[in-house]
């Protein structure tokens, strides 16, 4: 049986959605979480926008929030950017790195990636910093350099299991419904722990590793007991409470 040492996190990327009326969405996920005895750690990343106006839903809840992106300069002349610091101060805990969506709308690479987890941790922010392989890259069998050189490049030397989390997200199991299989996931888990742990030492073997890619409640239980998983990155699923609440119902729990 699995030693359950750091609690799993169920973190909730919402994305560009949500208006500040979604804070009725942050209600009922209190709500839910409320009579629940044990719970694993629960995350939602809001669009910037909204964490201010969350920030009074989640106190005295154990709902903590997160950014999705954030700038490397704590402020300055960067239009339409925000910085850790100021993530902040709006209500967050988190801010997540590195995601396959700026990566490719954004051009952001693993340097940038890294740099900006080292802005959450300037500000306080624990990083999660994601990484993850594309179709084509699977298919040519690029998929264990990829993660190689993102773990190499993006995942600063200064990781904890303190100070951020990994999220393995392959991206063609991104809002396609394309979940990876079980096998999948615990293999390429077991590889970027591997490398966590050449690169970091022993944070490499403690820092969480989450699984994100079309987790919702019908898959959520079965993806978080399987090996290597520490917690799991919900993109659509994490915007209705009632669906959040089933995955993180599926959460191993330390007994
Ligand atoms: P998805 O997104 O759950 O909608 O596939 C996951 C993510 O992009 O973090």
């Amino acid at each position: 049986m699995d030693i359950v040492t750091t609690p799993q996190l169920i973190a909730g990327n919402w994305k560009m959605n949500g208006l500040l009326a979604a804070r009725g969405e942050i209600a009922a996920l209190a709500a839910g979480l409320k009579g629940r005895a044990r719970l694993p750690e629960v995350l939602v990343c809001p669009p910037a926008t909204l964490l201010h106006g969350f920030s009074g839903a989640v106190a005295g809840t154990p709902i903590k929030l997160g950014g999705q992106t954030c700038h490397t300069a704590a402020a300055g002349a960067h239009t339409g950017d925000v910085s850790a610091e100021m993530l902040k101060d709006a209500g967050a805990s988190y801010v997540i790195v590195g995601h396959s969506e700026r990566r490719t709308d954004h051009n952001e690479a693993n340097a940038l990636v890294a740099a900006q987890a080292r802005a959450a941790w300037r500000a306080g922010l624990s990083a999660i910093i994601c990484i993850g392989e594309s179709e084509a890259q699977r298919s040519a069998g690029q998929m264990e350099k990829t993660l190689a050189d993102q773990i190499a490049y993006s995942v600063p030397s200064e990781t904890t299991v303190a100070n951020a989390a990994v999220a393995y997200e392959p991206i063609w199991a991104i809002g396609t419904g394309k979940t990876a299989s079980l096998d999948d996931i615990e293999g390429a888990h077991a590889f970027i722990r591997a490398r966590l742990e050449a690169s970091l030492g022993p944070a490499g073997r403690s820092v969480r590793l989450l699984y994100g890619g079309s987790v919702k409640p019908s898959n959520a239980k079965e993806i978080l007991s399987t090996r290597g998983v520490d917690g799991v990155l919900v993109g659509g699923a994490s915007l209705k409470a009632a669906d959040f609440l089933a995955i993180v119902d599926g959460a191993r729990v330390a007994v």
